[in-house]
């Protein structure tokens, strides 16, 4: 056996995130769409939301910085990494990838670097998939972001989903660790591509389906039925935190915090009643940032990284549902 092919574990070394300056508030939402501060904060839990300026900012420099960010607080630099991957659905260009420029930007040349597309999913899946690539041998440092320039391709006419949304990325490094018991302990990735009518993204008219034909759609830019997702996110939501800390053998004393995709907050505080778990438990940042997409997982674990609320021994999950429709899970021992 070489040493790679040791059982090994797997160490998050630095986290690190990025938003945008602009600040886009309720109220300002208010002169732009029919609808007010009071519906928002009450449907949603959403206060304001972060916006990139399209001449400077988008999926690429929030990914760019915000993983320079992580590799700093984990005293490393990008030629350190030999691998990238950025989880989003808002990457500047089908080719390249948000990754690949990242890794050119940082100077993490020749480290390999893909994008996924998980939606919202999308930090959960990508650090997920970085655990197993290292336990199993291939890789010795990766970084992983979510990021989301949802401004990019939201309908600001539509109130629907104006109000939701908004712009962020979350990073961490992961390196190999001699500790076969840190890093993941367990994760599940799942997917029904049946109900993805519920919230696309059309490039072509062929795209858009049937019952949505009637409706003004502008191509390129997000489709939702809120009352679809919803549905979906609070049963989905339930069910994967159960079978986590069941297959974890936590409850809702042993387990530490609890990092969910910021979605709506009636979405997690539904979750949060149905599974008793404490409310200083389960991270809330939607008010701040809106839903983020992928860029919020990662934002979230920054966050509580940076205030040293991840304790050491005491396992922590990561849960996120989205579009897809997809949905994931992890929980790590730091
Ligand atoms: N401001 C004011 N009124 C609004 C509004 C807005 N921004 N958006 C909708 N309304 C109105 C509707 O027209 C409707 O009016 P009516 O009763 O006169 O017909 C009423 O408010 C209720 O609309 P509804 O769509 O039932 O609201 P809701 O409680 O389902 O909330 C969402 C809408 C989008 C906030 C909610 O469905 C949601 O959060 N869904 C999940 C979204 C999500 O998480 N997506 C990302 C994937 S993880």
């Amino acid at each position: 056996m070489t040493s790679s092919q040791l059982p090994c574990g797997v160490r998050i070394r630095g986290t690190g995130s990025c938003v945008p300056e602009r600040v886009l508030t309720n109220h300002d939402l208010s002169k732009m769409v029919d609808t007010s501060d009071e519906w928002i904060v009450q449907r949603t839990g959403i206060r304001e939301r972060r916006i990139c300026d399209p001449a400077r900012e988008g999926t690429f420099t929030m990914s760019r910085d915000a993983l320079a960010r992580a590799l700093d607080a984990a005293k490393m630099k990008g030629s350190d990494l030999d691998l990238i991957i950025v989880g989003t659905v808002t990457g500047e260009m089908a080719c390249p990838s948000v990754a690949t420029r990242v890794g050119a930007a940082l100077g993490a040349v020749p480290a390999a670097a893909f994008d996924i597309a998980a939606a919202c999913c999308g930090f959960v899946y990508a650090i997920n998939l970085a655990d197993t690539l290292i336990r199993a041998g291939r890789f010795r440092a990766v970084g992983v972001v979510g990021a989301e320039a949802l401004s990019t391709i939201t309908d600001w006419a539509d109130r629907g989903t104006s109000i939701l949304f908004g712009d962020a990325a979350g990073a961490a490094v992961l390196v190999r660790d001699p500790d076969p018991r840190i890093g993941c302990l367990y994760q599940t990735m799942g997917a029904d591509g049946s109900a993805w009518e519920s919230l696309y993204i059309p490039r072509h008219e062929r795209d858009i389906p049937e019952k949505d034909r009637a409706n003004p759609i502008t191509l390129g830019n997000l489709r939702m039925n809120g009352k679809e997702v919803f549905r979906f996110a609070v049963n989905k939501f339930r069910e994967v935190m159960e079978d986590a800390l069941t297959q974890a053998g936590l409850d809702s004393q042993s387990v530490g915090q609890i990092i969910c995709h910021q979605s709506n907050v009636r979405i997690i505080e539904a979750a949060r009643e149905r599974l008793a778990l404490p409310p200083e438990k389960l991270y809330i940042n939607i008010d701040k940032y809106g839903n983020t997409s992928a860029g919020s997982v990662g934002l979230c674990l920054d966050e509580l990284w940076r205030a040293g609320k991840i304790e050491p021994e005491r396992p922590f999950v990561m849960v996120a549902f989205g579009g897809g429709l997809t949905w994931a899970s992890g929980v790590w021992r730091v």
